[in-house]
């Protein structure tokens, strides 16, 4: 499959700027890239990936797309206003709290279910349909279910894997990494939010052979990511024409601020979200960038960080409006 012409959805490059206080707090020489402030749909990292994502669907004529995720994933909000722009019918299959197996469901800090990216998916008319919660298999299964009715029924479907995470998507992101090298190529680390993986695969494929260590901090208790990472990054030299042939053992994914599992509100990340608005004036989210900067916070504290560091805020903040108050006051807000 060739690489479509990208759809603009994007205002490109982000910022990329330093944050004074943080850094003299710190220590360090910390800067940050903002996927924040793409002009998209509220901003975020999803943007990138749904420019190519969307040309494929409309280069396979599809007039309807379906993808999955959680209820208030950052991802279908993106998705539901890509398709507003051409035209395609938006179909969500989500849970409000899909987890792992195998590490159990959370039991404390649930975001609310009639706010945030759940309020603007409805703005933007994405038809969600939310299961009961159950396991991230059992919402593929789902969401693979409602495609297939949706083609019995004469519909021409494309289907996006959860958080657009396919080569094409992690693709994207590699433009991303290129861009920030572009704006500035001396960083010694850089740090951002991963979850179902295309953000960490393509930042690993635009700095590989590069000195620049390139940090994931999970949000998900998932360790089947180094097989999703190795894959898309294999997808990508495959799309490019390219042997970067990057393997797991490559890519340093950090499970340390994961918590108590997927898509809650939780102390660290809450506090981290605090002290970035209270010295930066910059907001983050509490299930991606926050927890991710609650992994960085954690490597400083560990002296497991170089001086020049670059924070990729992947954006995410609508969420912050459905954190309940009872975590707010725990975190000290
Ligand atoms: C705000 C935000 N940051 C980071 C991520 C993780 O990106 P990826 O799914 O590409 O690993 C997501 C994914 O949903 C997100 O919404």
């Amino acid at each position: 499959m060739p690489i479509p012409e990208p759809v603009p959805l994007v205002c490109r490059p982000t910022p990329l700027h330093p944050l004074p206080r943080l850094s003299r707090m710190l220590g360090l020489d910390l800067w940050i890239k903002r996927d924040d402030l793409t002009g998209f749909a509220f901003g975020g990292n999803k943007g990138r990936k749904l420019e190519y994502l969307i040309a494929e669907a409309l280069a396979q004529g599809a007039d309807t797309v379906v993808s999955c995720g959680a209820a208030q994933s950052n991802f279908l909000r993106q998705l539901g206003a890509a398709c507003a722009m051409h035209g395609l019918r938006c179909v969500a299959v989500a849970m409000h709290l899909p987890y792992e197996p195998g590490f159990g469901q959370p039991q404390r800090g649930r975001l609310l279910e009639s706010c945030g990216n759940i309020l603007l998916d409805r703005l933007l008319g994405v038809e969600l349909r939310i299961l009961p919660d159950g396991s991230w298999e059992e919402l593929f299964s789902a969401a693979e279910r409602v495609a297939d009715e949706l083609e019995e029924r004469g519909r021409r479907v494309y289907r996006i894997p959860v958080g657009g995470s396919s080569p094409l998507g992690a693709l994207a992101f590699r433009e991303a990494g290129l861009e920030a090298r572009r704006q500035d190529d001396g960083f010694q680390a850089v740090v951002f939010a991963s979850s179902s993986g295309s953000t960490h695969a393509g930042l690993a494929h635009a700095y590989a052979g590069s000195r620049t260590r390139v940090v994931g901090i999970s949000c998900d208790p998932e360790p089947d990511l180094y097989d999703t990472l190795e894959e898309l990054c294999a997808g990508q030299d495959r799309l490019l024409g390219t042997s970067v042939g990057l393997r797991r053992t490559d890519f340093e994914l950090r499970f340390e601020a994961v918590g108590s599992g997927y898509g809650v509100a939780e102390r660290p990340a809450l506090e981290a979200i605090l002290l970035m608005a209270r010295h930066e004036g910059i907001f983050l989210d509490p299930v991606y960038s926050g927890k991710a900067f609650a992994g960085l916070l954690a490597l400083a504290e560990a002296r497991d960080l170089p001086q020049r560091v670059l924070f990729w805020h992947t954006g995410g903040t609508p969420t912050l409006m459905a954190v309940p108050d009872e975590c707010w006051e725990d975190a000290g807000a």
